[in-house]
């Protein structure tokens, strides 16, 4: 039997973030989303917020464990988990509305983040959101000096790993046609971000 990884992260911020889900979240949307790690927000939002429906999906080198979880979870209304690799993977065939990524932003590098523009836009229905949680800088300035440390270790352990300025992803976002950056400050100096097209 496969041991569970569990995040701590996942869970501390299951909560925060739920709270913004079940305000921007209609009852009967599809949700896709990118990176889902060890399937803990999957199960969590999904069970809470029933009408919804979650697709979870993972790298190919992650999603046998991603599936696993999600098999033994039993969730209703959580789909079996797809391989998507941002740079290089075929979408999944789903008639999303939203899509949703959780501290991949500062793993990826700015090319994937791009890639996920731009399948998002490509793939996803029309009039959609996509909700990005995770920590950023503003105009070049970290927000925290927790953040400029953990900045320093993320570019020292990957060179495309990095905290991202939030208004240099608004641009990139803002050329493929997306537009109404907000965002709400969260727990532990990280932000959610909406982004509409
Ligand atoms: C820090 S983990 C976050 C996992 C989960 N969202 C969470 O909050 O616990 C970053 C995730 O990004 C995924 N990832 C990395 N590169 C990716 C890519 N090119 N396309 C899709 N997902 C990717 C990893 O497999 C990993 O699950």
């Amino acid at each position: 039997m496969m041991t569970r990884a569990f995040s701590p992260a996942a869970d501390r911020n299951k909560d925060p973030i739920l709270r913004i889900l079940s305000k921007e979240l209609r009852s009967d949307e599809t949700v896709l989303e990118i990176g889902s790690g060890t399937g803990q927000h999957a199960c969590y939002f999904a069970r809470k917020i029933p009408g919804i429906t979650w697709q979870p999906t993972e790298l190919k080198d992650n999603l046998a464990a991603l599936q696993s979880v999600i098999a033994e979870e039993h969730v209703e209304n959580v789909l079996d988990p797809f391989e998507l690799d941002v740079n290089s993977s075929a979408w999944p065939d789903i008639d999303a509305d939203i899509c949703y990524t959780c501290n991949t932003f500062h793993i990826v590098g700015i090319e994937s983040i791009e890639s996920m523009f731009k399948g998002i836009k490509q793939n996803l229905a029309s009039n959609g959101k996509f909700f990005v949680y995770g920590p950023f800088s503003i105009n070049g300035q970290h927000t925290s000096q927790g953040n400029a440390r953990f900045d320093q270790q993320l570019r020292s352990s990957n060179p495309h790993s990095s905290i991202q300025d939030l208004h240099a992803v608004d641009s990139i976002a803002t050329e493929l046609g997306f537009f109404t950056c907000r965002y709400t400050e969260m727990p532990a100096n990280n932000l959610f971000v909406t982004w509409e097209w």
